[in-house]
Formats: structure tokens, C-alpha cells, sequence
């Protein structure tokens, strides 16, 4: 079934958005979809680069398209992929990140739930509308949904395409990350790279002349990481919030509860989130609650809050020594400064992996996250990093940061 007539989107990073199946418009129109327009894609990032304001509904709507114009290229080429999957991955891809959390990794500690649970858990909540949608479409819509993004579904091909390596979730975001923040070297040939896709013995492979462009995409995650992602400032403003969020629930803990301005933020400080106030929070939730609590009665929350919403941040070294010794060293300064270190000292650890991949003991073809390349000529499959220098000085290597966070009038070590 199609649409009467198709909906258009107008995005920076796609240009247009297009969808034509009444599923997918029906799911964009959900009460859950809608609450990703509230949060933020990249957190706090923001205090950073001004223009990262971009929301989580604009990101899934641009990981649907990328799912899209794939098996779109992929039934126009007549690879050997299952398109009645099509909608299945398409749904998928739009709803991959539903139950995402306002600030997600500082909010993800307090909840002690991962974002992906409760993106299943909404998906295949019958109170839910977006349960409703995919049930009404077909009985097993939601389980399957929920098994493509819970990477559970025996279509391996189908739950690749929506998280992998080479998957639509990074290219969006990627693109779109490095778009709205100006961060130029995050940007790569899209177009390209969805060409030389393709399905080849159950996973997705790049044609292998396709290989500088792959490269270029993994060279773009390696820049976006170091300049983006874990830029300091943008963590110091997530080591606040942190704060905020730990003094707030030991406030609550203790029977003082902060002035109480949502349910929602009760229920999470209470350790009792149901569906409904899960749903109910957003960046719109804690930033009003920062707004009232920084003129409230605790000298450290007012204190935090007003820190997070004036940007007035944390300063840090870069990688402090491991022992103890700094850590109690600053804990002393910090208190003669007459702050707790409990809520004002902090060491922020980080890190990924640019490409990882393995291969197995044999170097057989079974490594989940490896890249191969298909050689038409020779109908052989190559591993990426043996065919890439650039790939191979950055692939497995695991890049960590460590960083000590404390208040500016602190004398640093
Ligand atoms: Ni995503």
C-alpha cells in the first residue's frame, strides 16, 4: 500500500526525506517519535559548537532515508536481497533510536538502564502508539522490529544494515553531526558509498573499488571522535550534569527532594519509571528543572545548575596519573576552596574503538564488525585493514581518554 500522494522532508544532509508508505508516516506520527524532536542528538555537545543543536527525530528520520536509498540501490542493481524486508528495515531504521534518554549517558547512570532496552521495551509496550501502528500493520511487526534493532532477528543481512560497521545509524549521524556542527572532516561520499554497497553471502560488503571512500568514512568517524565527541568541554558540561543529577538524587534519597517539577523526574529520582514517565522525559524536563532548582534552597544544586545553564564549566588536566595520589591531592584542594569533591572533582574516562574487527583465530570471514571488500575479477573477499595503511594504523586500537574535571579557582596539580 502507498500513500495517495508521497510526504517530503526537507533536510540538510539528504536535501529531501521521502516517504510513501503510510507505516512509515503513521510511525513519524506517533507520540513517541514526536519526543525525539525534544532531545538533543549530541547531548551537551552544544556548549561546544553552537550549531549542534540538531534533534534525535531529525537523525532517525535521516537513518530511515539512508535505509531507504540502500535497498532501493540494491532492488535497482538486482542484488540478492530479500526485499520484502524493505519495510521491516525501514521501520527499523526510523525507530532505532526511540527510547532514547534526554543527555543519554549521564541520564543512562541514574536510570542504570541502556537506551536500547527501553527502545524495545516501547516498541513492544501494548500502551505505546507506536506498538499500536506496527500491530495494526501486522501481527509479529513489533516483535520483529524490536529483533532488528535488539540485533536478535535471524535475518543477520536485514540487522546489519540498521547496526553494523558500515551501517545507516553512522552514516547519518556522522554526516549530519559534522554538518551541524561545522566540523568539515566528518563529511564523506554518502552517494558513493551507498554504490558500492552490497549483499554478498549474508553481509552487507563494499565493491573494492569502493575502497577509498569506505576509508574516508572511517577516517571521518576517527576525526568526528577526537574533535566531537569527546571534546573536553563538551564532556566537563556532562561531568556538571552528572553532578547535578547524583546531588539531586542523594537529596532525594536523604528525604530533601529538590523542588519537584516534573512526575517524570520523581518517578526516575524514586527509582520507579513506568512507560508513561519514561516517555514523558526530554531535554525540556531536566532543563526546566535546572531552571527552578538553581534558585532553590541547596547551596551545591543552585550552585551546579546554574554552572550548566551560565556555562560556566569545569576545568581538567589530561590524563592524570592513574594512582591515587593526584586524586587526594585535588580532594584536598577542592575542599580548601569549599566545594565537596563528591560533586566537584571528577575523573571522566572515555574511549572507542575506529574499526574493530575480528576475524577469528583462523582469520575466517565470521569477524561481525569487519569490513570486506569483493573483488569481481578474482570472486575474492578481503578484510579492509589489509588492503588499507590508513585502516590498518587505526583499526583495533583502542583510543582512551582520561581526564580530571574540577572548578576553575582551583589551583590545578
Ligand atoms: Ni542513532
Amino acid at each position: 500500500m502507498r500513500l495517495n500522494e508521497e510526504k517530503v522532508f526537507k533536510d540538510p544532509v539528504h536535501g529531501y526525506i521521502y516517504v510513501s508508505d503510510p507505516l512509515i508516516w503513521d510511525l513519524i506520527n506517533t507520540r513517541e517519535m514526536q519526543r525525539l524532536r525534544r532531545i538533543r542528538q549530541l547531548g551537551t555537545s552544544y556548549v561546544t559548537y553552537p550549531g549542534g543543536e540538531h534533534s534525535r527525530f531529525s537523525h532517525s528520520l535521516g537513518v530511515y532515508e539512508v535505509v531507504r536509498q540502500i535497498v532501493q540501490a540494491f532492488a535497482r542493481n538486482a542484488y540478492d536481497w530479500p526485499s520484502e524486508v524493505n519495510l521491516l528495515v525501514m521501520a527499523s531504521g526510523l525507530l532505532h533510536d526511540i527510547g532514547h534518554a534526554p543527555f543519554s549517558h549521564a541520564l543512562e547512570k541514574v536510570i542504570g538502564l541502556r537506551h536500547e532496552v527501553w527502545s524495545e521495551r516501547i516498541i513492544l509496550d501494548p500502551s505505546t502508539e507506536v506498538h499500536q501502528v506496527l500491530a495494526a500493520h501486522s501481527p509479529g511487526m513489533a516483535e520483529d522490529v524490536a529483533a532488528i534493532i535488539g540485533k536478535t532477528h535471524p535475518n543477520k543481512l536485514a540487522v546489519s544494515l540498521v547496526s553494523g560497521q558500515l551501517d545507516a545509524d553512522r552514516l547519518d549521524y556522522l554526516m549530519r553531526d559534522s554538518i551541524y556542527t561545522g566540523v568539515d572532516y566528518g563529511k564523506f561520499d554518502l552517494a558513493r558509498i551507498i554504490r558500492v554497497m552490497r549483499p554478498h553471502g549474508g553481509r552487507i560488503v563494499v565493491k573494492r573499488s569502493g575502497l577509498h571512500t569506505v576509508e574516508a568514512y572511517l577516517l571521518a568517524r576517527y576525526f568526528m571522535y577526537w574533535q566531537v565527541y569527546f571534546h573536553p568541554v563538551s564532556r566537563s558540561a556532562e561531568v556538571i550534569l552528572k553532578a547535578i543529577l547524583k546531588r539531586a538524587q542523594d537529596l532525594a534519597g536523604a528525604g530533601r527532594e529538590p523542588e519537584r517539577t516534573h512526575f517524570a523526574l520523581t518517578a526516575l529520582f524514586e527509582g520507579r519509571l513506568t512507560m508513561a514517565s519514561y516517555c514523558a522525559l526530554d531535554d525540556t524536563v531536566l532543563f526546566n528543572a535546572f531552571n527552578v532548582w538553581q534558585y532553590g534552597p541547596d547551596q551545591i544544586l543552585a550552585d551546579l545548575c546554574r554552572r550548566f545553564l551560565d556555562r560556566r564549566l569545569f576545568t581538567y588536566v589530561d590524563a592524570p596519573p592513574t594512582d591515587s595520589a593526584v586524586y587526594e591531592l585535588m580532594a584536598g584542594r577542592v575542599r580548601a576552596a569549599g566545594y565537596d569533591p563528591h560533586y566537584y572533582l571528577a575523573v571522566d574516562e572515555t574511549g572507542t574503538v575506529y574499526y574493530d574487527y575480528y576475524l577469528g583465530a583462523a582469520g575466517d570471514l565470521k569477524g561481525d564488525s569487519a569490513l570486506f571488500l569483493w573483488d569481481e575479477a578474482s570472486q575474492q573477499l578481503t578484510e579492509m585493514s589489509s588492503l588499507s595503511e590508513p585502516i590498518k594504523a587505526i583499526a583495533q586500537e583502542k583510543q582512551a581518554l582520561r581526564r580530571l574535571y574540577f572548578p576553575e579557582d582551583v589551583p590545578a596539580p
